[in-house]
């Protein structure tokens, strides 16, 4: 199928109470323009156009910075002034010179419309059979969705918008326009410009289409989705949450069914980018964003938030935040690690309780288990970090790189003041701040001798 996407993500977004975009605003961590822009390429459209305008530069750095901009054809294009949908579709239309093959439109506050279920959807003005066909739900709740009218031979009428309907319509007709049609771009392009704006918004309404093209005498249906969630839009913060616990679940459940364990399904807010191998488990308050990779037989929280972040298997990671960092197998993180941008941990490493690092190599089997910072650091194997040994990559200008070979110990409390090269085999001493290079096999010892003051708590309570 060749099928042109627009997306329609330039309104203002009044009923969120936000200083930025709409569409802006994260599910699962990304944001709801990325959702419906990963579903049109998912559904088999190969071009894409999203409609911009309030926060436009927002918008845009989102939509040219996503995943899907690197594999299909996207582009934005500026209304500059919000006239209503009908009005953003001429816009888009116009720009992009479209006036042929399936056009799907789709509005970009209706994330969780799947791939498949358009790429079903479009096919259906694919064959010519009709001019346009409309997606549409019967959620639950339909206040604030425009109202399919049918007629008695069940075939679409028109859309009625809520703010347009009568009580009586509002109240019986229960078949909701999702936001998104399908049309074929010749009908579409030849009568956009029919479409007016004498009604409660003063706003030119795409739905109006359905009308416009039945009397030009051409063909519109209906695609009814059982799954109402697919047509959830979001108008309000209390949408996005509910449409974020629906996401969740379904996510989740999808998981679920292909061997992960979670201890707490409720309770796990997973990218739906991620991939996690079978007979890991997912223990409570686990937030994963973005394209993690977690492989098979893994621990994962509680307490734990990674984004961007590549995992081997049979690691565990419990109340550990990791990004952009990646962990290849049978290691073990946490309680309260933080694992910052270009960590790489190797196997069978140990990262323990209250440890930073940042832009360094911990590597195979080599342990810093308590209360340290490495940065900029280089390990070998085979390394053990005392309790609260630090890097000094930091003079206040530059960060500087330590490098530590192969099988060293490094004592308790050593400060490496960077730029510093320690030895394989080497040894440092207990609270040294080692600000030299160490050779292979030495002992590094920078630390004043221990005085011993005899009887001396004896005499300061006789003073006393
Ligand atoms: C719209 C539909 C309604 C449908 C509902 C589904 C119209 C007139 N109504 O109503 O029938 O049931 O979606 O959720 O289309 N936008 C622009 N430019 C504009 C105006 C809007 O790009 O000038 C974009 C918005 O950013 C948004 C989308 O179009 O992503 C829909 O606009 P919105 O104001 O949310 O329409 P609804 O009132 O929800
Ligand atoms: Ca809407």
């Amino acid at each position: 199928m060749d099928a042109t996407a627009i997306i329609l993500a330039a309104g203002e977004g009044t009923r969120m109470k936000s200083n930025h975009a709409k569409v802006s605003h994260k599910i699962l961590g990304k944001p709801m323009i990325e959702w419906v822009v990963d579903a049109a390429v998912a559904g088999g459209c190969n071009r894409i156009i999203v409609v911009v305008g309030s926060h436009a530069d927002e918008v845009r750095a989102i939509v040219e910075g996503s995943r899907s901009a690197s594999v299909a054809r996207v582009e934005c294009v500026e209304q500059t002034e919000r006239l209503g949908t009908g009005h953003a579709v001429k816009v888009a239309l116009e720009a992009c010179a479209i006036t042929e093959g399936p056009v799907v439109v789709l509005n970009g506050d209706l994330p969780l419309i799947q791939g498949e279920t358009i790429r079903l959807f479009a096919e259906s003005v694919a064959d010519g059979a009709y001019a346009a066909t409309i997606f549409t739900t019967t959620p639950p709740d339909p206040f604030g969705y425009g109202r399919v009218q049918l007629g008695a031979d069940g075939t679409v009428e028109r859309v009625i918008e809520q703010k347009d309907c009568t009580a009586e319509q509002a109240a019986t007709l229960l078949e909701c326009n999702a936001g998104c049609y399908a049309f074929d771009g010749a009908a579409l392009a030849e009568h956009i410009d029919e479409i007016g704006c004498d009604n409660a918004q003063h706003e030119y309404y795409l739905p109006d289409m359905v009308e416009i093209l039945k009397r030009a005498g051409k063909g519109v249906s209906i695609f009814h989705c059982d799954d109402y969630t697919e047509g959830l839009g979001i108008n309000s913060r209390a949408q996005l949450a509910q449409l974020t616990a629906v996401a969740r679940d379904r996510i989740n459940e999808r998981f679920m069914a292909e061997g992960v364990t979670f201890i707490e399904p409720t309770l796990a807010w997973i990218s739906p980018d991620a991939q996690i191998g079978r007979d890991t488990v997912i223990w409570p308050l686990t937030i994963m964003e973005g394209a993690c990779v977690i492989g098979e037989g893994c621990s994962v929280g509680p307490n734990t938030r990674l984004t961007h972040v590549r995992c081997g298997n049979g690691c565990s990671l419990d109340e550990t935040v990791a990004i952009d960092a990646v962990l290849e197998n049978d290691i073990s993180c946490g309680p309260r690690a933080y694992l910052r941008p270009g960590t790489h941990v190797l196997d069978g490493a140990h990262v323990g309780t209250h440890v930073e690092i940042k832009k360094s190599t911990i590597g195979e089997g080599s342990k810093v288990p308590h209360l340290s910072y490495i940065g900029d650091t280089t390990m070998g194997a085979g390394v053990n970090i005392g309790a609260g040994s630090i890097t000094c990559n930091y003079d206040g200008v530059n960060k500087n790189p330590t490098t530590i070979g192969d099988n060293t110990f490094i004592g308790s409390d050593t400060m490496m003041v960077a730029p510093v090269n320690i030895g394989s085999n080497a040894v440092t001493g207990a609270s040294s701040c080692i600000t030299k290079d160490v050779p292979d096999g030495a002992l590094a010892i920078e630390r004043s001798e221990q005085r011993i003051i005899a009887g001396y708590s004896e005499r300061k309570r006789a003073r006393k």
